[in-house]
């Protein structure tokens, strides 16, 4: 007799892949090692998840700290690439996805595995983003996804559950779907499903609410090297240190709610609830030096570059050729991203109040107005918008000026000199 093939699941520690285990072992005769990955999401203990996973009937239950490389690899470069998907969510969950496939995969060459599998429902982006970032790195591994494949609601579930010994967690008394790491928090499902309603105040477990916030709130020192953040008030913190502290921070003064509905890339809106009080802050702080660092033509397309990486991300090819392209791209823009950014976090709004950057190419003898240490040169100027406008002139010589208005007869008041 064969052995039974094997397949590693990422594990949550809740309900549905709780029941994976078993259904997989069940239904499809895999032997089961199952794989947690700790990003800093709403903390659970690894000795607790092995252990609800061997009991569930898993043969292998691996925890993984994956912290710093998940901030140092995927959130910093798309936080230099200042990528935010539809303009306003950061991207926590699209960015863990493509790590933990990667860890997924190197388990499951470990152990021998020809499967991988995750507790993904039809409906949402992760399914995809799975299944896609598997294929780019092992396409010789199949995907399995029960959660999409077995016909069972919640309370089928929870039957089978308790039929097979597995217990149910507390949590899944909660209406709302949750989904946490360094990065941010994603809330979805309940009442959040009618988008006219306003979220309830216990969707929020990171954020203060604004209105309840100190109005002088606090302020507080970003540095910056080569566009990565670095420093806090002077103090050089690891990656998830640096997060995790301005999470608590950012978070006290109400800063990072996001209320957006999303357009998924399986063709649904859904309505999704974000805290992301860290990220909030950082894209705000990078985008404030840039503006100092960056030459204008630089600053403009890396803004268009910008929606390209959140939606690359977002749609699950991280470990694709554009984002490698992009990447380099970014890499180079942030040579000199590198100086610090003052902000004040207050009552749910982080307002930048100073930004200096090391090779500045903000330069006061330019800008001033002051005539005294002014060297800007304003004869040359003359020339120079003679030249810009040169092929309007002639444009309104030629073929008559473009007027998109009739004559404006706006009420006018007049006084003439007697
Ligand atoms: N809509 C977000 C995304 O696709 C977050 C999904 C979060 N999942 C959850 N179970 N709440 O990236």
């Amino acid at each position: 007799m064969s052995a039974p093939r094997r397949c590693v699941l990422a594990y949550s520690g809740g309900l549905d892949t709780s029941v994976a285990v078993r259904w997989l072992r069940e239904q499809l005769g895999y032997e089961v090692v199952t794989l947690t990955a700790d990003l800093g999401g709403d903390g659970r203990d690894a000795a607790d998840i092995t252990a609800r996973a061997l009991r569930a009937g898993a043969v292998a239950a691996h925890v993984v700290d994956a912290r710093r490389v998940f901030v140092e690899h995927f959130v910093f470069p798309t936080l230099s690439a200042g990528a935010l998907y539809e303009g306003v969510y950061p991207l926590a969950t699209a960015l863990a996805r493509p790590l933990i496939a990667k860890l997924l995969v190197e388990v499951a060459r470990e152990e021998g595995a020809v499967a991988v599998a995750h507790g993904c429902t039809g409906k949402g982006n992760d399914q995809v983003r799975f299944d896609v970032a598997t294929a780019a790195l092992a396409p010789e591994l199949e995907v399995v996804a029960p959660v999409r494949d077995w016909d069972m609601g919640r309370s089928d579930e929870i039957a089978y559950a308790a039929a097979h010994g597995i217990d149910v967690p507390a949590t899944f008394e909660s209406p709302f779907s949750v989904d946490a790491n360094l990065w941010g928090r994603s809330v979805e499902c309940g009442p959040l499903e009618d988008p006219w309603r306003e979220p309830p105040e216990e969707v929020f477990a990171w954020t203060a609410n604004p209105a309840t916030c100190d109005s002088a709130g606090e302020e507080l020192t970003i540095g910056f090297a080569l566009g990565i953040p670095v420093r806090v008030d002077g103090e050089s913190l690891a990656a998830e240190e640096l997060v995790l502290g301005l999470n608590t921070i950012a978070g006290r003064n109400g800063v990072g709610r996001i209320d957006h509905v999303e357009n998924r890339l399986v063709g649904i809106k859904s309505r999704e609830v974000y805290e992301a009080p860290a990220a909030v802050l950082l894209h705000a702080a990078h985008a404030a030096l840039e503006t100092v660092a960056l030459p204008r033509d630089v600053a403009h397309l890396k803004r268009q570059l910008s929606g390209e990486w959140a939606r690359l991300v977002y749609d699950g090819l991280w470990f694709g050729g554009l984002r490698n392209a992009l990447a380099a791209f970014v890499a180079s823009t942030q040579e000199h991203v590198t100086g610090d950014v003052r902000v004040r976090c207050a009552r749910g709004v982080v307002t930048v109040t100073g930004r200096r950057a090391l090779r500045s190419l903000y330069s006061t003898s330019l800008a001033t107005y002051d005539r005294t240490d002014d060297v800007f040169d304003h004869a040359a100027a003359r020339g120079f918008i003679e030249l810009f406008g040169l092929s309007l002139r002639t444009q309104a010589r030629v073929q008559g000026a473009l007027e998109d208005l009739a004559p404006l007869s706006l009420p006018r008041q007049v006084r003439r000199a007697r």
